[in-house]
């Protein structure tokens, strides 16, 4: 069977019972793909008794434990430390180390921004509202927008808009960082991301409840841009665009199990000019989010811009963690693999299967988070991975390289008195430069070979 016999893979994940045992030839050398689909998933049917109910305002994953011990084991998990030679965190168990001091053109380059102060590693969700709270970016004013991602704060969102949500979400983006937190503090609900955020509580089906993605999603749904890894919007556009695309109505369940992290793994922008902003109105790829920010306006109608360079005043863009925009355009996305089939793969539990929520890097985990399709050895998925990750580490060192030398010229230019007009040529090259440089370590597989989870 050759590549060009098999039905796209989102297809026949859409029927949901089209089984997928095709074997397709890898062209760099991973061995063949294998791999019924359908039953996979099947698999993943688990009983469970409920000890207790549990509600929307039932955010302490304590309480769900008890129902679903198996999950809130694996998901209490990621407390724990972890790290491969581009993931997890390096560091000490009290705080991962500082990215800024590693390589420290990083730090060059956000001068005259909060990244230039304090910016480390990132580390397992258990540790998100800890770190945001320690972060030393918070001498900056920073705006209530920040917790979003950070806690488990729907319930807070409805009290502050007397019950919706998204009204109450509208409002944070004004309160500082400091006063937001306090009434999390107050309501009960400072807790990392909990089980009611990607789960109802009903049903235990998955959902995705924060603002940011719901209107993000919809304004890109919205949108005429090609989605191949995103079946049930050209679907919705098909059936005439109806009303708002809702990923909680529309959304197939494979899609879900990428749309829950993507409500958090995102490019973004979060301060008190405006509220949260996902910039998805005219698509995902870099060229398009740069058109997005390039044409946006704060509340009070300013120009956008993330901030003023230091050294040069260049209008900087500054790229987020856009892991789900990435995802989206690699061949994984395109072929039905979604985040949590890596990152939160099927493990065993006595007799039952159940969805591993100790989410963390795949690498630590070859087995089931790729060895279940990829049928190489571990040895050959790790090496493959490893040369893709060292050429994107090694461009990622030459163009942070080449942005300070950018820097240095557009001082000298400046010092030799060439004018003001002379350079904007050169700093508009500094915010596209510095916009299409990826800041983090490495994550995912790029678009070196045109593929991979998070290409780019
Ligand atoms: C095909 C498998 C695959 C898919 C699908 C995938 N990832 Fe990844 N992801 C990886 C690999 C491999 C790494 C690199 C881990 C390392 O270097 O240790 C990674 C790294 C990451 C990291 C950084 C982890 C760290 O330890 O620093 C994050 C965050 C992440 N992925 C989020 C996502 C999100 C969100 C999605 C979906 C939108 C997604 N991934 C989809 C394989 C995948
Ligand atoms: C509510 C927001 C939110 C959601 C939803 C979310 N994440 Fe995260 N994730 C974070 C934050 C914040 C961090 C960094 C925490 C820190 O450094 O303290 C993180 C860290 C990670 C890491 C790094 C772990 C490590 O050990 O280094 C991975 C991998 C990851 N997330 C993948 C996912 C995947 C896959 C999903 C969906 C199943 C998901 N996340 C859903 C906010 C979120
Ligand atoms: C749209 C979701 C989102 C918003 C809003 C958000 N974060 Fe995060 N944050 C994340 C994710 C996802 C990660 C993990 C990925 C990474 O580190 O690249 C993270 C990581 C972090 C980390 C750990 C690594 C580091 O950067 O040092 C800190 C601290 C942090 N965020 C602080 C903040 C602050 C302060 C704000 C408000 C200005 C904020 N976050 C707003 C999603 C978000
Ligand atoms: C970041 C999102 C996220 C969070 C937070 C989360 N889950 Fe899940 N959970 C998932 C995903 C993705 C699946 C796979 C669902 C599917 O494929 O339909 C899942 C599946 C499940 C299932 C179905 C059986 C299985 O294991 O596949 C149960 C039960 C469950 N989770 C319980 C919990 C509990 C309890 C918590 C809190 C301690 C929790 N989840 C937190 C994303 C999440
Ligand atoms: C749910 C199934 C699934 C999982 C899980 C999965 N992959 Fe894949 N992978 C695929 C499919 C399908 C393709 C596209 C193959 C094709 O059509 O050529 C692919 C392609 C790739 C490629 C690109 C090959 C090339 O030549 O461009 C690499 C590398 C890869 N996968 C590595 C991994 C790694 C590493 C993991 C674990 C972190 C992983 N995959 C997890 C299904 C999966």
């Amino acid at each position: 069977m050759t590549k060009e016999d098999k039905t796209p893979w989102y297809q026949s994940r859409l029927g949901f019972g089209v089984i997928m045992g095709g074997v397709a030839a890898v062209s760099a050398g991973l061995a063949a793909l294998l791999v019924n689909i359908s039953e996979r998933k099947a698999e993943q049917k688990v009983a469970f008794v409920r000890v207790v109910e549990v509600g929307e305002n039932d955010t302490d994953p304590e309480k769900w434990g008890r129902n679903w011990p198996a999950q809130y084991d694996s998901y209490k998990k990621t407390a724990l430390k972890t790290q491969t030679r581009f993931g997890g965190h390096a560091g000490s168990e009290a705080l991962p180390e500082e990215k800024i001091e590693r390589d420290p053109w990083l730090k060059r380059m956000f001068l005259g921004y909060a990244f230039s102060i304090d910016y480390r590693d990132r580390r397992g969700h258990a540790y998100m509202l800890d770190d945001q709270e320690q972060t030393e970016r918070l001498t900056k004013p920073q705006s209530g927008s920040c917790l979003h991602c950070h806690a488990s704060i729907m319930p807070l969102y409805r009290e502050l808009g007397d019950g919706d949500a998204v009204v109450g979400f509208e409002k944070t983006y004004q309160y500082s960082y400091q006063d937001l937190h306090k009434k999390l503090k107050d309501s009960g609900h400072a807790h990392p991301v909990s089980c009611v955020d990607c789960h109802d509580p009903e049903t235990m089906t998955l959902r995705v409840t924060r603002p940011g993605f719901l209107a993000g999603i919809a304004a890109l749904a919205d949108s005429d841009v090609p989605l191949p890894a995103i079946p049930s919007i050209e679907i919705w556009r098909q059936n005439g665009k109806k009303g708002t695309y809702n990923p909680n109505a529309e959304a197939t369940r494979n899609e879900m199990r990428s749309f829950v992290c993507g409500q958090c793994h995102v490019e973004y922008y979060c301060s008190s000019k405006m509220p949260l902003t996902f910039p998805w109105g005219k698509g995902l790829k870099v060229e398009q989010i740069e058109e997005f920010w390039d044409e946006a306006k704060f509340v009070d109608g300013s120009k956008f811009v993330d901030y003023a360079h230091a050294e040069t005043g260049a209008p900087i863009l500054k790229a987020q963690h856009p892991e789900f925009e990435l995802w989206n355009q690699g061949i994984h996305a395109r072929s039905g693999v979604s985040c949590a089939d890596c990152h939160m793969p099927y493990i065993r539990e006595g007799a039952a299967k159940i969805s591993d929520h100790w989410v963390r890097s795949p690498l630590l985990n070859v087995n089931r988070a790729c060895q279940t399709c990829h049928r190489a050895s571990e040895s050959e998925l790790l090496a493959r991975v490893d040369s893709i990750q060292s050429k994107n580490y090694d461009l990622l060192q030459r163009g942070g390289a080449a942005i300070v030398q950018l820097i240095d010229a557009i001082l000298e230019a400046r010092k030799r008195g060439v004018s003001e007009e002379g350079l904007e040529g050169a700093l508009a090259m500094q915010r596209k430069a510095q916009w299409r440089h990826r800041r983090r370590k490495q994550h995912g597989l790029p678009r070196a070979s045109g593929s991979g989870s998070h290409s780019r």
